[in-house]
């Protein structure tokens, strides 16, 4: 099921001056239901977030294989992965590999954190 959320980005916390990462306030916890599928901007990034048994992911929403926006694809919770909609590669939530061509490339995937019922996703500037 995809879920469309209106989310709020606070300003970036600088982590790390030599690779400038940040953390960003995402969305709320509450917002975030079992297998839902979020789209989320930051800047140019265009970014998956999703929910398994409580425990929480953040990928690069385009498909490496030609320009198709994941969060309108399909999760397969046994396997933890999301499939592409128009190819079907599926991408492992974890490690971003895909599973079967015509995909090669791995997705991005982003450490996340919760705090005080926050998502927070880190990203390189
Ligand atoms: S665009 Fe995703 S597999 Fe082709």
């Amino acid at each position: 099921m995809r879920s469309i959320i209106n989310i709020e980005v606070e300003k970036p916390i600088q982590i790390n001056d030599d690779k400038p990462r940040v953390w960003i306030k995402a969305c709320r916890t509450q917002d975030l239901k079992n297998s839902d599928l979020l789209d989320f901007d930051h800047e140019d990034k265009k970014i998956l977030i999703t929910r398994f048994d409580n425990k929480i992911y953040a990928t690069d929403r385009i498909c490496t294989h030609a320009y198709a926006d994941l969060s309108t694809g399909f999760l397969n919770e046994s396997e933890k992965t999301v499939t592409c909609p128009l190819h079907m590669s599926n991408f492992n939530l974890e490690s971003g590999r895909p599973q079967n061509l015509p995909a090669e490339d791995p997705i991005r995937v982003y450490k996340v954190k919760v705090e005080d019922e926050w998502i927070w996703i880190l990203i390189e500037k």
